[in-house]
């Protein structure tokens, strides 16, 4: 199960990618997860991503490629894995392709979340997220059971420096330039099945599961 989940920020990618994750025992990697890990840690990566990042801005390519392409190599990825956030751009998914084709693999599917715009913006501007364990949550659609402070380890719980207005608009800006040119990329390569995205987490995850199953994915 080789998979990338394509998508506006916002859209649930990683909230699905953690859940297909659990279900089918495959290591979800989310380059957003990574790159707020290595700011946490103030390692050089992580320094020189920052401001991209709070702009609401892509971090390059070259910095990106070079940690999925470590990632991808450690073995817990050899029987698959769930790609949240990446690629983000043709030249990511070049390299993507070169990758898999260097540990004689390939993608077996490319998943492109659908949600409406308006929800987008709910669904961003009340997510609150763990810098420690990175669990997300929504302060109406997906709570914690206690108010603030994350489920599965405890800590406060914040709200991500580029979910604030101005920056989600520049993320959405920068979605709709740079990624939405995957969309046909990956359908004229036959990877690419639309899914719609609206709905309840659950709802969401019982249609995902459907479609993967149809390409025999389980
Ligand atoms: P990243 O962390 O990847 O952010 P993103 O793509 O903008 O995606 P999000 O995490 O915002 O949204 P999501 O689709 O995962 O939604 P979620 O499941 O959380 O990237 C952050 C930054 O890192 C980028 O801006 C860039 O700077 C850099 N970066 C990362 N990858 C890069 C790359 N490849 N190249 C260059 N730079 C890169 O859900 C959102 C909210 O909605 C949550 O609160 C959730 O609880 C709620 N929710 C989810 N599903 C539902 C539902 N069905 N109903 C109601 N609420 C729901």
């Amino acid at each position: 199960m080789r998979l990338v989940f394509l998508g506006a920020p916002g859209v649930g990618k990683g909230t699905q990618a953690d859940r297909v994750a659990a279900r089918f025992h495959r290591p979800k990697v989310s380059t957003g997860d990574l790159l707020r890990e290595a700011v946490k840690n103030k390692t050089p990566l992580g320094l020189a991503a920052k401001s991209a990042m709070d702009a609401g801005e892509l971090v390059p390519d070259t910095v990106v490629i070079g940690m999925v392409r470590e990632r991808l190599a450690e073995p817990d990825c050899a029987n698959g894995f769930i790609l949240d956030g990446f690629p983000r751009t043709v030249p990511q998914a070049e390299e993507l392709a070169k990758i898999l084709k260097a540990a004689g693999t390939r993608l077996d599917r490319v998943i492109n979340f659908q949600v409406p715009h308006e929800e987008i913006l709910k669904r961003l501007s009340g997510r609150r997220s763990c810098p420690r364990c990175q669990a997300v949550f929504h302060v109406d659609f997906a709570p914690p059971r206690k108010p603030g402070l994350c489920d599965r380890c405890g800590e406060q719980l914040i709200q991500r420096n580029d979910d604030r207005k101005e920056t989600i608009e520049a993320r959405l800006r920068v979605y709709e330039e740079q990624t939405a040119p995957l969309i046909a990329y990956y359908d004229q390569r036959r990877l690419l099945s639309n899914l719609d995205g609206s709905g309840s987490v659950e709802s969401v995850h019982e249609r995902l599961t459907a479609l993967l199953a149809g390409f025999g994915l389980t």
